[in-house]
C-alpha cells in the first residue's frame, strides 16, 4: 500500500469512505475492506457511524496498528473544550485510544479559527489523534491554520475528482508538505458515464471507477477514499492501485475539470479557490 509522507507519519493513499454507511453493513462493510487489504477508514462524528466502524475495526483480522483511522470534529463543536470533548466522545464511539487523524470537517467563522486550531492542537498534545488535519479549508484558510498551530497540520480533505480542478489547494498542501484527500473521488458516480475515461478504461481493460482512481492515485500527496457498501466493488476500487496510465491519459483526465465541478457546497462553505 503506497502512502503520502507528512511531517506526522505516513496515510496510505487509498482510504474507504464511510459517510451513508450504517449498522451491521457499515460494520460488515469495514471488515471486509480491511480483508482485502484496506488499511485506511474515514469516517466523521457527523456520519452516526462511529460505533459500526469501531465494532468493524475490532471484528477484522488485523492489529489496530495496522489501519489508520480518521474521524472528523463538525463545525458546530470546533470552539475550545467542545472540540476536544467531540473528539473523546468519537473515540468512545470508536472503542479506540486515539485516532491517527482527527480533522475539522468545515471551517467557521462565528468561532476564531485561532482558538479552533489551538483546541485541535491541543486534542493532539492530549494523545487523542496522532496527526491533525482541516477539511474543506480553501488555500488561504488552510496559510492560516498552518501558521496557527503548534503541532503539524497534515491533510486538507476537500472535494477532488476529474470534474473539478483542485490546483490552489493541491499547490498548498504540497507546499506545506500536506496531504489532500479526496473526497467523492468518482464524482459519486458521474464517470461511470464519461466517454473519455470510459475509452481509456477499454484500453487497459478495466473499469471507469477505476481508471479515476489511478489518476488520483497517480498524482503526488494525493490520497483517495472511494466509499462503496458493495463487497464486488470493494475489490474493485481497491484494485486500482495496480493500475499505471500513461503520462497522456493523465494530462486528458485533468482536462475534463474545472472550476466549476463542484458537487458539495452549503450556504455555510468557505469563499473557494477561484483557481
Ligand atoms: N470531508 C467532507 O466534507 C466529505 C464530504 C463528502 C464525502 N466525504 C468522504 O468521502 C467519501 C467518498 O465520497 P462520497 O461517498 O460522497 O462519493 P464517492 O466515493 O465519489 O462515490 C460513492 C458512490 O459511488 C458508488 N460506487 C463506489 N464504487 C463504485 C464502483 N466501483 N462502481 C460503481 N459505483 C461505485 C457508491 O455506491 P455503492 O456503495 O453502492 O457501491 C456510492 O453511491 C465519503 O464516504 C466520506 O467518507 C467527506
Amino acid at each position: 500500500m503506497t502512502v503520502v509522507k507528512t511531517r506526522s507519519g505516513d496515510i496510505p493513499k487509498l482510504g474507504l469512505g464511510t459517510w451513508q454507511l450504517s449498522g451491521d453493513h457499515c460494520r460488515d462493510t469495514v471488515v471486509r475492506a480491511i480483508d482485502v487489504g484496506y488499511r485506511h477508514i474515514d469516517t466523521a462524528a457527523m456520519y452516526g457511524n462511529e460505533e459500526a466502524v469501531g465494532e468493524g475495526l475490532k471484528a477484522a483480522a488485523a492489529d489496530r496498528d495496522e489501519i489508520f483511522v480518521t474521524t472528523k470534529v463538525w463545525h458546530d463543536r470546533i470552539a475550545d473544550g467542545d472540540l476536544q470533548r467531540s473528539a473523546e466522545e468519537s473515540l468512545d464511539k470508536l472503542g479506540l485510544e486515539s485516532v491517527d487523524l482527527l480533522l475539522i470537517h468545515w471551517p467557521n467563522p462565528a468561532i476564531p479559527l485561532e482558538e479552533s486550531i489551538a483546541a485541535l492542537c491541543d486534542a493532539k498534545a492530549r494523545g487523542l489523534a496522532r496527526s491533525i488535519g482541516v477539511s474543506n479549508f480553501s488555500s488561504t484558510l488552510i496559510d492560516q491554520a498552518v501558521d496557527l498551530a503548534t503541532e503539524p497540520i497534515v491533510c486538507d480533505q476537500v472535494e477532488y475528482h476529474p470534474y473539478l480542478t483542485q490546483r490552489t489547494v493541491l499547490a498548498t498542501c504540497r507546499r506545506h508538505s500536506m496531504a489532500l484527500t479526496a473526497y467523492c473521488p468518482i464524482a459519486k458516480g458521474r464517470v461511470l458515464d464519461d466517454p473519455v475515461i470510459g475509452r481509456i478504461a477499454a484500453r487497459h481493460n478495466v473499469t471507469p471507477t477505476q481508471v479515476t482512481l489511478a489518476w488520483l492515485l497517480a498524482q503526488d500527496s494525493v490520497v483517495a477514499i472511494p466509499k462503496t457498501g458493495s463487497p464486488e466493488r470493494l475489490v474493485e476500487n481497491h484494485a486500482a492501485q495496480s493500475i499505471f496510465l500513461t503520462s497522456e491519459e493523465l494530462v486528458e483526465i485533468a482536462a475534463l475539470g474545472s472550476p466549476q465541478g463542484r458537487m458539495v457546497d452549503f450556504d455555510f462553505s468557505p469563499t473557494w479557490d477561484s483557481e
